[in-house]
């Protein structure tokens, strides 16, 4: 019992009649109550939830975190949370990781955007269709509901988030004609952080719509599309919810650049913005140990999600563990040679590079099957390592009979320094500021194109389909 008055003699009253009626043990002056701690001073009392924080951070392993003042503003009135929307209109709430807020992909429609530059993440989505169909083949295939539920992560704001609907639409119409079965509604859950622009995806909603009809005519079925906002590293929908998940290119990206790259106040990471041949081994476990983690966290939340026997099929960049991976160019290490570059230009601080490290890892399929397995939520079913040169997916009209594209490496460069920077610039911009994207993307073409005349380059993906296990 907590007993607060501006009287002594009343306090000190009450203690004594409760005293004669009940056996009591008086704690004096009151210092901690759940969690909050309590600081009596002349003119009043502080209350600080400075443990209860410190305890949050330590629990979700955030603790060398930059810390930075928010302070409330003095005299700030306390209101009924229930009279207004708390999440949009308090700053202070707005709690997530400051990279978490950065990070999107460049939205809208315009040269630079992501939906106007994603044709390299749709051709990784085309060539790991048969891994689709053979997934959903099994979970729908096992699944009589009348209502299938698809969330895809991580969608972005390009024309491949409805790609892959209306891929999964058509697979599971084909299953559903093969098993002689109704096709069933279907509601798709798009996900994404923040700062994405889900307002492209939904303004091109109805013409999907009225392709499907077209297509289907009076069998076209109810096919539901909603957006749920929130970081795939934590939980995004109710328990048992879902029965199928989708992600492509998504994982890669960490939930924060790796812990520990600034030791004793010198950065460790120096003149590089990811892992490279030059590196110290202690970035590369730092890059490996921030991933192990935080797909930990993924398949926790998702196993949480699915339904009994619901699926999932992940596509992102990995690479391959018999490539010299140390010395492989990496489209993320060689935003940082080019910086390198403008550092003794003196256009960039070398104290900003030094401070920049890509939250992107790309894993070998050993890694991503240790971490299946020590989670121990899912049945890794199918993992493939597909590769194919930086340059897929470039659409020209001059290629030879074996397709090989007869474009100059100029134009190559070009396409590819496109799609690097409608991924990483916002986080770029954040970092070192709007000025120098123009001339760092036009640099890294010029780079692109130079190493191309030497060499090939090539990304490898991996894509898996793994199933929830079902503990008895
Ligand atoms: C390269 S885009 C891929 C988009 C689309 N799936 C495709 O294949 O073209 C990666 C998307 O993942 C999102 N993303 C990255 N980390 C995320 C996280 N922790 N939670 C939700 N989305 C995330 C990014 O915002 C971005 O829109």
């Amino acid at each position: 019992m907590i007993i607060i008055g501006d009287d002594v003699d009343s306090i000190f009253d009450n203690k004594a009649s409760l005293h004669r009626i009940f056996e009591i043990k008086d704690l004096g002056s009151l210092s901690y109550f759940l969690g909050l701690e309590v600081i009596s001073i002349d003119d009043g009392i502080y209350l600080c939830q400075a443990k209860y924080a410190s305890d949050l951070l330590t629990r979700a392993g955030i603790t060398d975190s930059r810390i930075k003042s928010t302070p409330l503003e003095p005299n700030r009135r306390l209101e009924d949370v229930r009279s207004r929307n708390l999440f949009f209109s308090d700053p202070y709430l707005n709690s997530m990781p400051v990279h978490m807020q950065t990070l999107h992909m460049v939205g809208g429609l315009g040269e630079t955007s992501y939906a106007s530059n994603s044709l390299i993440q749709r051709e990784g989505v085309l060539k790991t269709q048969p891994i689709l169909e053979e997934a959903i083949m099994n979970v729908y295939g096992n699944d009589l509901s009348s209502c299938f539920r698809l969330a895809d992560l991580g969608c972005s704001s390009g024309p491949n988030a409805l790609l892959v609907a209306s891929n999964i639409i058509a697979i599971v119409d084909a299953i559903s004609h093969t098993l002689n079965r109704d096709p069933p509604a279907l509601q798709f859950f798009l996900n994404d952080l923040f700062g994405n622009d889900f307002n492209s995806i939904f303004k091109a909603l109805p013409d999907l719509y009225k392709r499907m009809e077209q297509e289907k005519g009076p069998r076209s079925r109810p096919c539901f599309f909603n957006a749920t906002l929130g970081s795939f590293y934590g939980r995004v929908y109710p328990s048992n919810s879902i029965n199928f998940f989708h992600s492509s290119f998504g994982q890669h990206f960490l939930s924060q650049p790796p812990k520990g790259l600034k030791k004793e106040g010198e950065e460790v990471n120096k003149g590089n913005t990811y892992f490279t041949s030059t590196t110290p081994p202690a970035v590369y476990n730092a890059y490996l140990k921030q991933f192990k983690e935080d797909f930990n966290v993924f398949l926790k939340s998702r196993s949480e999600e699915l339904v009994p026997n619901g699926g999932m099929v992940l596509v992102f960049f990995g690479r391959d563990a018999k490539d010299e991976t140390k010395s492989m160019i990496t489209p993320w290490a060689l935003v940082g040679i080019v910086l390198n570059d403008m550092v003794l230009e003196n256009i960039v601080e070398e104290a900003k590079l030094d401070s920049f490290n890509f939250p992107i890892y790309a894993p070998t399929i050993d890694e991503v099957k240790e971490t299946i397995e020590a989670e121990g939520s899912f049945s890794l079913e199918r993992m493939e390592l597909i590769k194919y040169g930086w340059e897929a997916g470039l659409i020209t009209n001059n290629s030879n009979d074996d397709g090989e594209l007869l474009v100059d490496e100029g134009t190559k460069g070009e396409y590819i320094a496109k799609y690097v920077r409608a991924i990483t610039e916002p986080l770029l911009k954040a970092h070192f500021g709007e000025s120098i994207m123009d001339p760092l993307f036009i640099r890294y073409k010029n780079k692109v194109a130079k190493l191309l005349e030497v060499q090939t380059l090539g990304h490898s993906i991996l894509a898996m389909f793994m199933t929830k296990k079902c503990l008895n």
